[in-house]
C-alpha cells in the first residue's frame, strides 16, 4: 500500500484558533480522507508549536508558567480537532519529550557535520516574525517588517548559525529539477526570486530568553523555534530516535500544508536543512494564500477574527459539512486571498448545497419513491445518453469521467476543483430530469418503464456524486449514500463507479441541507 504523509503548520499557542488555522487543518484533513479513502496508507500530522519568546511573554503577563499557557492552548487548538472532526493521526506538541530528544540528536548531527557553527552576527530582525531580514531585503520594504508592518531593528549576536550560504547551489539545482516543489506557482517564483539576493546563514539559537529546548553541547543557548518547529515533521516519525523511527516510512511528505507567510523557512530552510542531515526531502510545500475578513486584513487591531466562536456559530446554523464546503471551495487554495463574506456564506450554502445537491438527492428519491415504492426498478443503463443534446456522453463515461477527474484533483491538492467535478454529476442529473421530465411522463402509465429507466440513471449519478463527496461533507454524503443502497467501506473508485445500484434496491428519501434563514449575527 502507497504511504502518503501530509502536515499541517504547528500553530503558536500564544494564539486561540481561528479560520486559518481551521482552514489549513480542513485541507489537510480532505486530502487525507480522499486518500485513505483510494487505499493509502495515509499519515496526517499536526500539532502546537510552544516554544519561544513570545510564549515565554504569554505567560509572563498572565502571572503563569510558559508550559501552563502551552498545557492551556494546545488543549484547545485539540478541542478544535474535535469540534470540527478532523482526522489526524497524530499530535505534536513541542513540549513532549519526544521531540525535544530527537531536536537535540539532529542539531548534534549538524554541529558534527559542520553545518551548524558558533559565531557572531549582526543584521536586520523582525522581531514581530522572530527572523532576520537580508540587507536587501530590509532595504526594499524600508526597514519595515514586510509582514507586521512595524521598524526593523539592528541586531548582534553572538550565536549557533546554521550554514544556509552552503546551499545556495544545491538548491538552485533542486528547484530546477522538481518545477512541482512549492506550489501554487507564484509562489514558487517569489521563493526563487529571493534565493537569487543570495543566502546568509540562520541563527538557530538565542539567549535573550529560556523556554525552548538547550542547545545539547551549550544549555545557555536555547535553540531557535523556527528550527526547534520545523523539526517535528520528522520527530513525529521519530526519524532521529535510535531504531531509526517507527513511522520512518511515511517520510518524506508528500505535502507540507502552509500559509504563504512562512513560505522561506519551508521552501528554503527546511530543505537545506534536510540536505544537511542527508534526509529525502518533502514532493511539496503548497502555500495558500489567507482568509480576509470583510475586506480586510484579520488583525487584532481591527478585531474582525473570524474566531473561534464565529465559527461555531456557523457550524451551528448551517451544520459542519456547510462549513467544510465553504473552506473548501471559497478558500484560498491559490494564489490570491480570500473574502470570508456572511452573505457570500449564505448564498453559496442555499445554491450549492441546498439548491443542487440536497435537491436533487431530495426529488430523485422522492420520484422513486412515489412511482416505485422506494424500489429501483432496472439497473441503471450506463449506455444510455446522458442528455438529449446530440452527441452527448453516455451515462457511464459521464459519471465515470467526473470521478477520474475528481480523483486526479484530491490527488494534485486541487481540492476544490476535486469538489466541482463531484458536483458536475449533480448538475448532469439535474439537467437530465429538467429535459426528460420524469414527473409528467409518469402522467400517463405506459411510460412507467422509460421513467424508471431515467431515475435509475439519476439514482446511480446522486450516489456517485455523494460518494466523491464523501471527503468534505463528512456526514452528508453518507447520509445520502445511506438513502441511495447504503453506505460502505470508503472506496472512491468503485463507490464511486458506475453500475453500483442493482433493480430491486430500495432507495429511502432524504434531504440532506435544509434552508437557513440568514447567516448568524
Ligand atoms: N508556529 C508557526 C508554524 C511552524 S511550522 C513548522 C506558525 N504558527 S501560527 O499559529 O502562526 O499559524 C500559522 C498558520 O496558520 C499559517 O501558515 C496558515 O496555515 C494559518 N493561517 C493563519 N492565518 C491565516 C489566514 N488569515 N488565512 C489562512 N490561513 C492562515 O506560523
Amino acid at each position: 500500500m502507497a504511504r502518503a504523509y501530509i502536515t499541517t503548520p504547528i500553530y503558536y499557542v500564544n494564539d486561540r484558533p481561528h479560520i486559518g488555522h481551521a482552514y489549513t487543518t480542513t485541507l489537510c484533513d480532505v486530502w487525507a480522507r480522499a486518500m485513505r479513502a483510494c487505499g493509502e496508507d495515509v499519515f496526517f500530522l499536526t500539532g502546537t508549536d510552544e516554544h519561544g519568546v513570545k510564549v515565554e511573554k504569554s505567560a509572563q503577563e498572565r502571572g503563569i508558567s510558559p508550559k501552563e499557557l502551552a498545557d492551556e492552548n494546545s488543549a484547545e487548538f485539540r478541542r478544535v480537532l474535535g469540534t470540527f472532526g478532523l482526522s489526524n493521526d497524530d499530535f505534536i506538541r513541542t513540549t513532549e519529550p519526544r521531540h525535544e530528544r530527537q531536536v537535540q540528536e539532529f542539531v548534534r548531527r549538524l554541529l558534527a557535520t559542520g553545518a551548524v557553527y558558533a559565531g557572531e552576527f549582526e543584521g536586520w530582525y523582525d522581531e514581530s516574525q522572530e527572523e532576520y531580514v537580508t540587507e536587501t531585503r530590509a532595504k526594499e520594504c524600508n526597514y519595515l517588517s514586510p509582514i507586521s508592518g512595524k521598524p526593523l531593528v539592528r541586531a548582534k549576536e553572538r550565536n549557533y548559525y546554521f550554514r544556509l550560504s552552503a546551499f545556495q547551489e544545491r538548491l538552485d539545482a533542486f528547484f530546477a529539477a522538481n518545477p512541482g516543489f512549492v506550489r501554487p506557482e507564484a509562489r514558487f517564483n517569489e521563493v526563487k526570486g529571493r534565493l537569487r539576493d543570495g543566502l546568509q546563514d540562520v541563527p538557530i539559537t538565542r539567549t535573550n530568553f529560556t523556554w525552548g529546548i538547550p542547545m545539547p553541547n551549550d544549555p545557555e543557548h536555547v535553540i531557535y523555534v523556527w528550527i526547534d518547529a520545523l523539526f517535528n515533521y520528522a520527530t513525529a516519525l521519530g526519524l532521529a530516535e535510535p531504531d531509526g523511527g517507527a513511522r520512518r516510512e511515511w517520510w518524506p511528505a508528500r505535502y507540507h500544508v502552509i500559509g504563504k507567510e512562512i513560505l522561506w523557512f519551508h521552501a528554503v530552510v527546511w530543505p537545506a536543512m534536510l540536505m544537511a542531515l542527508e534526509l529525502p526531502l518533502p514532493a511539496c510545500v503548497y502555500a495558500h494564500s489567507f482568509w480576509i475578513s470583510n475586506g480586510q486584513k484579520m488583525s487584532k487591531s481591527l478585531g474582525n477574527f473570524i474566531d473561534l466562536p464565529t465559527i461555531e456559530r456557523y457550524v451551528a446554523a448551517y451544520g459542519l459539512d456547510a462549513w467544510r464546503w465553504a473552506m473548501i471551495t471559497q478558500g484560498p487554495l491559490g494564489a490570491t486571498d480570500a473574502d470570508f463574506v456572511p452573505k457570500q456564506f449564505h448564498e453559496l450554502y442555499t445554491a450549492q448545497l441546498v439548491n443542487t445537491y440536497a435537491n436533487c438527492a431530495s426529488r430523485t428519491s422522492a420520484m422513486i419513491g412515489k412511482y416505485f415504492d422506494g424500489t429501483l426498478p432496472c439497473a441503471p443503463d450506463g449506455d444510455r445518453p446522458a442528455s438529449i443534446v446530440p452527441g452527448s456522453p453516455s451515462w457511464k463515461a459521464l459519471v465515470e469521467g467526473a470521478r477520474d477527474r475528481a480523483l486526479a484533483h484530491y490527488r494534485a491538492f486541487e481540492l476544490d476543483q476535486a469538489a466541482d467535478a463531484a458536483l458536475s454529476i449533480i448538475r448532469a442529473v439535474d439537467a437530465s430530469i429538467n429535459e426528460t421530465q420524469p414527473f409528467k411522463l409518469a402522467k400517463d402509465p405506459t411510460n412507467l418503464p422509460e421513467v424508471g429507466a431515467i431515475l435509475a440513471c439519476c439514482a446511480q449519478g446522486v450516489r456517485a456524486a455523494a460518494a466523491l463527496l464523501q471527503p468534505i461533507l463528512v456526514t452528508k454524503a453518507d447520509e445520502v449514500l445511506a438513502s441511495y443502497g447504503g453506505t460502505t467501506p470508503r472506496d472512491l473508485v468503485r463507490d464511486a463507479a458506475w453500475g453500483t445500484l442493482a433493480a430491486g434496491t430500495t432507495i429511502t428519501k432524504c434531504a440532506p441541507f435544509m434552508r437557513v434563514d440568514a447567516p448568524p449575527a
